[in-house]
């Protein structure tokens, strides 16, 4: 078979998680995709360490990797808003498929982005964009297909997770566990969008567009962080039997969708009360299936890597049959469930 050849822009964390996993697991990867699956072209500012960079083209200027006639997949990891639409979107004008981890691209300029692929008969594939290595995307549009969704609710960032779990199990500071999130690569560029609950509104709003069928509404998510809880906050919650835990909610109501990520009490016995550290999880409850549970890393180079390269292998399955995988292109729905304001 063909092999498919795949270019990845940015090699931060999940650039040098995703090049290290599709190279240490090439062959089950070949096999399960049905052909070879080759990275041809890396677009990175500089170098990373952690990569053994061998045969493998580089260039400074990500933008020359969506020019490359040989790369069929673009990845976009560099994060960010500016440059990384420019690249989906020249990537996409190129007749190429993309799959991003991007969760702020997705959540704010993804309704721009998913009609530019259907005009141009592409895919744009973001599982890694929502719970790290939990395949949630997937959970929600092919496993549970069959159910009208009601609600879903969700640990959702794991540096806020990790912050939580250290302060109530440990009594450590806030900032201190902050700054070792950002050491261990679990935190964004800025982290002020872990803290603040941006981060989680983004992700919130594309589990959301998925689950309900809705546009994707970023703006209209009532967002509040962590920054303001205590040390005391986290020991009186403990004392009379609570977990605070940062959630991002989406359900229907009579009135339309409600969309919010806060802090939460919520009974220490209760299995959500148990997620810990960088760990996420997601509950999604249909009309037919009842509740489910979904949980696993939610932050970090190879369990995010996991969800990109499985994007990845969706795509090279049906490479040469254009138009075969609407499933894994976001259709850009526009039922009249309207989403409450924030
Ligand atoms: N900063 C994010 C988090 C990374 O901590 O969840 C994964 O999206």
């Amino acid at each position: 078979m063909k092999p498919v050849n795949v270019g990845i822009c940015g090699l931060g964390t999940v650039g040098a998680g995703t090049f290290n996993v599709l190279q240490r697991n090439l062959h089950d990867i070949a096999r399960r995709a049905g052909r070879p699956v080759r990275i041809v072209h890396i677009g990175a500012r500089r170098d990373n360490p952690a990569c053994q960079l061998d045969g493998v083209k580089v260039s400074r200027d990500i933008f020359a990797v969506v020019r490359d006639p040989d790369v069929h997949i673009v990845v976009e990891l560099i994060g960010g808003m500016t440059v990384a639409k420019e690249l989906v979107l020249a990537a996409i004008a190129a007749g190429k498929d993309v799959v991003t981890a991007n969760k702020a691209l997705i959540a704010v300029h993804g309704n721009e982005i998913f009609a530019a692929a259907e005009a141009n008969n592409v895919v744009v594939a973001y599982e890694a964009a929502v719970a790290g290595g939990i395949p949630i995307i997937k959970a929600i549009r092919e496993g549970l297909v069959a159910n009208h969704i009601q609600s879903l609710a969700g640990i959702i960032n794991g540096t806020g997770n990790f912050i939580l779990t250290e302060m109530s199990e440990k009594g450590r500071a806030f900032a201190d566990v902050l700054a070792e999130a950002q050491a261990l690569g679990y935190a964004e560029a800025d982290p002020a969008f872990d803290v603040e609950g941006i981060d989680a509104a983004h992700k919130l709003t594309i589990l959301a567009s998925n689950a309900f069928g809705i546009p994707l509404q970023f703006s209209k998510v009532y967002t509040e962080g962590i920054t303001e809880i205590t040390s005391e906050d986290v020991q009186f919650a403990e004392e009379l039997g609570y977990r605070i835990k940062h959630l991002g909610l989406a359900r229907r109501t009579e009135e339309g969708v409600e969309l919010r990520v806060h802090p939460t009490l919520i009974p220490a016995k209760r299995l959500i009360a148990n997620v810990n550290g960088v760990m996420n999880a997601v509950l999604v409850f249909g009309d037919a299936v009842g509740p489910t549970m979904y949980y696993g890393q939610g932050a970090g180079a190879e369990a995010t890597a996991s969800a990109v390269i499985a994007d990845i292998v969706d795509i090279a399955r049906d490479i040469d049959s254009p138009g075969l995988v609407p499933h894994l292109g976001f259709s850009v729905e526009t039922t009249d469930l309207p989403v409450l304001p924030a």
